[in-house]
This record gives C-alpha cells, sequence and structure tokens, in this order.
C-alpha cells in the first residue's frame, strides 16, 4: 500500500516543496496547506494550495474533509534558532501547538498517518559520533526544545490512541531540486550555502563565519550537508511504511559524513568559479564542534540511500537555482 494522496503542511517552503515535487513525480498527489508565512505560492506547482494556518483547527478540518488524504507530511514551522531565542512564545506556539492542533484534529477526522520533520537539533550537544538516535535529547535552543516536544506528543498520541508517525530528524538540509524549479527562499537566509553563493556573487558583502578555533581538521565547525531532494524521497518511504502499519519510526537523515565551514566554502567556489570573501566573527553560544549521524536505521528502517548528497552535487544544484532566481550571468 502506498500514501496516494498527501496532505503536505508546508508544502510552500523549502523542503515541503521539494517532497511535493517528489510526490508528483512518482504518481501521488500532494495538496499543499500552508500559511505562506515563509513560504512562496510560486513554489506550489505539483498540486493544489489551500491557503490555512495549521492551529486554525477548522481549516485543517476542512482541508482534510475536501481532499481526504492517506497521510500528513509536516513541514510547517518557525526554523530559526536565533528568533527561537528572541520569540519563544511564538515558536512554541507554532512548532507545538500547532503540532497538537493538526493531529487532534488529523485523529477526528480518521487519518492517522504523519510524517513529521524533525531535526538533529533536539540531541544539543552529541555525547559521541556518528550521532545514533538514542543518544541523550538535550536541545540548547528554544527551537529544539520544540522539536522534541512535538516529537514527545506523537510518541504519546501513537502509544494512547494509535497514531501511525515517523520522526524524520534531518541533519542540514541542502541544495535544490536538480531541474531548478524549487530551491531556497528564506528571508532572511542563515543557511551556510545560500549566504556563500550570495557573497561570492556580491549580495550583500562577505559572509561571516562563527569560529576559526575549533578542533576540527581545520579550525571550522563540521555539520552534515544532506540533499533536499534525498530528504523529500525518504518522506516518500516513511509514508509508504506507515501505509503498510509501521507504528512508530524516528530516524536520523543524514549522509553520515561530515564537512566543515571552509571544506564547503571551496566547493561554492569551485560551483561558482567566483571567490568567497568572509569574515571571521567569534564563535556563537550553543554551536557544537562537529555534528553528524549514524545512517545505519534510517537505511535499514527505510532502505533509503541519500543518491544526491555528495558536496559538489548539493552546491551546484544550489548554484544552478540561486543564479536562475536571482538572473546571475
Ligand atoms: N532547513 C533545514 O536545514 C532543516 C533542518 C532540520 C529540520 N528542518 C525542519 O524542516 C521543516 C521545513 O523547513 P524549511 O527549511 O523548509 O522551512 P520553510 O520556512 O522554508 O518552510 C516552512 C513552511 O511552513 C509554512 N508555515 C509555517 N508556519 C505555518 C503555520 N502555522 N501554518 C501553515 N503553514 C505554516 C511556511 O509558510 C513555509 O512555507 C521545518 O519543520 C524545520 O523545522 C529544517
Amino acid at each position: 500500500m502506498k500514501a496516494q494522496r498527501v496532505l503536505v503542511a508546508g508544502g510552500a517552503g523549502y523542503i515541503g516543496s521539494h517532497a511535493a515535487k517528489a510526490l508528483h513525480r512518482e504518481g501521488r498527489e500532494p495538496i499543499v496547506f500552508d500559511n505562506l508565512s515563509t513560504g512562496h505560492a510560486d513554489s506550489v506547482k505539483w498540486g493544489p494550495l489551500v491557503e490555512g494556518d495549521i492551529r486554525d483547527a477548522e481549516a485543517v478540518r476542512a482541508a482534510i474533509r475536501e481532499y481526504k488524504p492517506d497521510a500528513v507530511m509536516h513541514f510547517a514551522a518557525k526554523i530559526e534558532v536565533g528568533e527561537s531565542e528572541a520569540k519563544p512564545l511564538m515558536y512554541y506556539d507554532n512548532n507545538v501547538a500547532g503540532v497538537l492542533n493538526l493531529v487532534r484534529v488529523m485523529m477526528e477526522e480518521g487519518v492517522d498517518k504523519f510524517v513529521f520533520s524533525s531535526t538533529c537539533a533536539i540531541y544539543g550537544d552529541p555525547e559521541k559520533l556518528p550521532l545514533t538516535e538514542d543518544q541523550p535529547k538535550r536541545p540548547v535552543s528554544v527551537y529544539g526544545r520544540s522539536k522534541l516536544m512535538a516529537e514527545q506528543i506523537l510518541e504519546s498520541v501513537s502509544k494512547a490512541n494509535g497514531l501511525k508517525f515517523t520522526a524524520l530528524r534531518y541533519f542540514n538540509a541542502a541544495g535544490a531540486d536538480l531541474d531548478a524549479e524549487t530551491g531556497e527562499r528564506h528571508d532572511p537566509e542563515t543557511h551556510l550555502i545560500p549566504n556563500a553563493i550570495g557573497a561570492a556573487i556580491g549580495r550583500g558583502g562577505p559572509m561571516k563565519f562563527f569560529g576559526d578555533d575549533y578542533p576540527t581538521r581545520d579550525g571550522s565547525c563540521e555539520r552534515d550537508y544532506i540533499h533536499v531532494s534525498d530528504l523529500a524521497d525518504a518522506h516518500i518511504l516513511a509514508a509508504d511504511k506507515l501505509m503498510q502499519g509501521e507504528q512508530k519510526l524516528q530516524l536520523n537523515l543524514g549522509t553520515g559524513q561530515g564537512r566543515t565551514v571552509l571544506e564547503v566554502l571551496k566547493a561554492v567556489e569551485t560551483a561558482t568559479g567566483r571567490k568567497v570573501p568572509y569574515e571571521i566573527a567569534p564563535r556563537r553560544a550553543g554551536d557544537a564542534i562537529a555534528l553528524y549521524a549514524d545512517t545505519t536505521l534510517s537505511r535499514e528502517k527505510l532502505g533509503w540511500t541519500p543518491k544526491v548528497s555528495d558536496i559538489d552535487t548539493i552546491v551546484s544544484s544550489a548554484w544552478a537555482f540561486h543564479r536562475k532566481t536571482w538572473g546571475v550571468e
């Protein structure tokens, strides 16, 4: 059994729009539900857009009654760590109360399959690397805590009421659709690759990176970059597993390999053929030295392997997308 029709909450955003495209490519029907707070109506190209807020029970109910989805993929959230520290109420409201509302209405309407966008930020500073799913969850930001709380809600509802869910803990989502039909358009943008590309083409001055004195091979922080199209594929596999009766999966999605900030900047220079001007700023509180996933469980449980997540494909796909959207020669 496959998830044929899927409500994609947050499908006008970066990762959700790639999931909508992947669903459409596989012959499924994505129904995007989004309040367009950070997403873009013109990123919804592969199915209908229902404009609504996940915290609005009647709007969610109406969408579920109209489209009768087999499953819900939930991408809709506030995602900025820095902003989450300044605006905790906004983050807990959107990321925790939002999930609560969405799941409550789904269950009331008889939809019990849920694929949730979680994050490696729920782990906090790792005890050992690569990070396995069973490591302690000690998030250091409001954002990370909001995502952990959401997972805990899902666990409780699964146990008590039979919700079937997968929490996919992404490491660093990066890159863009290989046809450049959708990509990353956050504003403000805090992610490394779009900012490095922006700096390389002279959009907004040199880029800042935080800390060059970490105990890594070149002093800069190390992260696990996973291509957004590989993430999208994992969502479809996860939804299908739930359709086949899987009750609960909590899985890391990464490549298992860390790349340092300086290595990523090199890849951006290679892809763009331009220098990336940068300034080194002091370390930021809460930034782990290195984070990379143990991917054994996601490979085993989903039969998923990243296909386009080598750093050069990630960066060149992002470059092609930004070139097109920013009109760079
Ligand atoms: N980008 C990453 O590297 C990364 C890493 C780990 C986890 N995640 C998670 O993946 C998900 C998607 O991230 P993204 O980078 O695509 O973010 P994004 O901001 O591009 O997309 C989020 C989408 O959700 C919509 N939205 C937000 N609040 C809503 C609400 N209350 N009701 C309806 N729609 C709402 C926005 O308009 C937007 O279209 C988030 O849950 C995020 O926490 C992202």
